[in-house]
């Protein structure tokens, strides 16, 4: 998942559609791939762990020694912020053997096009763009794709993120002229993702009836190559009525 700009919401929707895709069945695995930033364990509350992905990429840990199993049933292969020694080209060979049996492999990239960012995506067959619905967020996003397309990996679309279906922001049509990719999902800015943050639990499982997670959920189903669902009328009644004060 890359955005190029920071902030755009790679980190929350990379554990949000981790854990949808959980909950449809897949078996996944989310790579903390922002090693400047490390911070997908915090989104699950996985506190400090003896090994991390960094000890992978310096070779003095086997990667299955550094890979928690969440109790939200994703797996996290967290990175430490605190120790990164630049080891990020050897992510790829660290992490392959291991990648086999998943369904899904999900990472999270920093922010940017540099060293960091190439190694998250050399390391993926396909990238998800994030972004906001704001010129320059879009601006940077293009300069992610370039990147990924720089490398020939897949684009598998456009997430919008934190929109608010303000009259400032861009609209799809404008949006899929300047970056020239389908928006496969638009998730709403909400206080609930926020909560779900200070919690330590991820929207979808925190609120699973908000209309947040029923937007990242649609977006799990799409990469799957299905249909989002049509939710119930009481399932949509309870997210109408939980969605009183959206900001
Ligand atoms: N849909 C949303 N609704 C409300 N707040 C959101 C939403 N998505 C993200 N946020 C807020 O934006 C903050 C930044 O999101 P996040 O850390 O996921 O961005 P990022 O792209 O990973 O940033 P970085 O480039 O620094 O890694 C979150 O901590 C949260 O407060
Ligand atoms: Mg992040």
């Amino acid at each position: 998942m890359v955005s190029g700009k920071g902030g755009a919401g790679k980190t929350t929707l990379t554990a949000n559609l981790g854990v949808a895709l959980s909950n449809q069945g897949e078996d996944v695995l989310i790579i903390d791939g922002n090693f400047t930033g490390a911070n997908i364990a915090q989104h699950f509350g996985v506190g400090f762990q003896d090994v991390s992905l960094n000890d992978v990429l310096e070779g003095d840990a086997y990667i299955t020694q550094a890979v928690a199993k969440h109790p939200e049933g994703v797996s996290i292969l967290p990175a430490s912020v605190l120790e990164f020694n630049g080891q990020e080209q050897n992510l790829k060979h660290s992490i392959v053997d291991f990648l086999g049996d998943k369904d899904f492999v999900l990472i999270d990239a920093a922010a940017g096009t540099d060293d960091e960012v190439q190694a998250a995506i050399e390391t993926s067959d396909e990238v998800l763009l994030v972004s906001h619905p704001e010129l320059p967020a879009l601006t940077n996003t293009l300069g992610a794709k370039k990147l990924a397309e720089e490398m020939d990996r897949e684009i598998l679309g456009l997430v919008m993120n934190m929109v608010r279906d303000e009259k400032s922001e861009v609209e799809h049509e404008d949006i899929k002229e300047l970056v020239d990719e389908e928006i496969i999902g638009e998730v709403p800015e909400h206080k609930h993702v926020r909560e779900g943050i200070a919690l330590r639990k991820p929207v979808v499982s925190y609120k699973p009836d908000s209309r947040a997670s029923y937007a990242i959920e649609d977006v799990a189903h799409t990469l799957k190559g299905r249909e989002p669902p049509k939710r119930p009328l009481q399932k949509r009644l309870k997210m109408r009525l939980q969605d009183v004060s959206p900001i």
